[in-house]
């Protein structure tokens, strides 16, 4: 009887043990996700854009939105929706600049361009988009373009690109791809296989929300693909939206959106 009865405390402070163990692995291997990657958001109004190909701007949205309601206001209107005291005398009329489809497809070496360039910079576009190439420096139009993406993408100020890029290379690149063209090593696994993230004119059709949705619920919650897992208990939601980042970055570099016709 003794002995059985210590036989039980000698399993159950065991068992105490190993639970302790796997507790502290637990947590010391969460500790370890994404090591490397800075925490937290990207400083407020901090946007980080891609220049043509490979490259990087950091844009201050905060300074852009301040050039915004000087230079454009009069004509975009103060929201972005096309509505300024001189848009009635335009036409074609400033399409709204708050549409998330058709501004998501429109890469961000594209809406410098249009600012740059003005309507010569935009196939087929209005003349009374001015160029402000002269006008305004380089920093100043990427500031502008930063701002022109917070219009549309008001959470574009959530999580941080270098966190989703560390997060995207160790736990999505195997099925989407190092690059996001949805080519990783897994991908033949899969019906559906991995879309290509660098699709400006898919990426176009999702929202940062419908983004964030099918990350944190998965394939199976969101009817994209029962392969494609959730990550929500996994990350936490600034993680998520780091992910959303990098993947809006990915995008980023598509050269050429696919509609360039001005609203009528
Ligand atoms: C005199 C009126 C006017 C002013 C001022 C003006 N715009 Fe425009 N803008 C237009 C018109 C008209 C278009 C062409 C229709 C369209 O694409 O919305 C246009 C187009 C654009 C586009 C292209 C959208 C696309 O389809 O890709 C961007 C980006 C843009 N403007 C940003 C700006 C910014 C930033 C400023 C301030 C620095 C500015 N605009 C000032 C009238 C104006
Ligand atoms: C086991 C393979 C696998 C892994 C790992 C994986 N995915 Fe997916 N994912 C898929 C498949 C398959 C789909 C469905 C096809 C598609 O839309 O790409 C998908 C869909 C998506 C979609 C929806 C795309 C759309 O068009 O609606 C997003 C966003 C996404 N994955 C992001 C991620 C992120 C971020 C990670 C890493 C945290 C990740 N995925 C990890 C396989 C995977």
């Amino acid at each position: 009887m003794r002995y059985a009865e210590r036989r039980r405390v000698r399993l159950l402070l065991a068992s105490v043990a190993f639970l302790l163990t796997c507790g502290f692995l637990g947590v010391e291997l969460a500790r370890g996700e994404g090591s490397g990657a800075p925490a937290g958001s990207d400083p407020p109004g901090i946007v980080t854009l891609r220049t043509n190909g490979s490259g990087m701007v950091q844009a201050d949205a905060a300074n852009g939105r301040r050039l915004y309601l000087t230079y454009c206001v009069v004509c975009h209107g103060a929201t972005g929706k096309g509505d300024g005291p001189a848009a009635a005398m335009l036409d074609p009329k400033p399409r709204p600049l708050t549409d998330d489809r058709l501004m998501s497809t429109r890469s961000d070496a594209w809406l410098f361009r249009a600012v740059t360039k003005g309507g010569a910079g935009i196939p087929g576009a209005s003349v009374h988009m001015g160029a402000w190439e002269e006008a305004l420096s380089e920093k100043e139009r990427w500031d502008l373009v930063a701002h022109l993406r917070v219009l549309h993408r008001p959470t574009q100020d959530r999580g941080n690109v270098e966190t989703g890029r560390a997060l995207y290379g160790t736990y999505c690149w195997n099925c989407h791809g190092r690059e996001g063209k949805g080519n990783g090593p897994f991908v033949h696994l899969f019906v559906p296989p991995s879309r290509d993230f660098t699709s400006a004119e898919r990426m176009a059709r999702l929202s940062d929300q419908d983004l964030f949705n099918a990350i944190s619920r998965g394939g199976v919650a969101t009817l994209v693909s029962p392969y494609m897992p959730a990550w929500g208990g996994v990350f936490s939601d600034q993680q998520l939206w780091s992910l959303v980042r990098f993947l809006r970055l990915l995008q980023g570099g598509t050269e050429q959106p696919t509609a360039g016709q001005p609203a009528k």
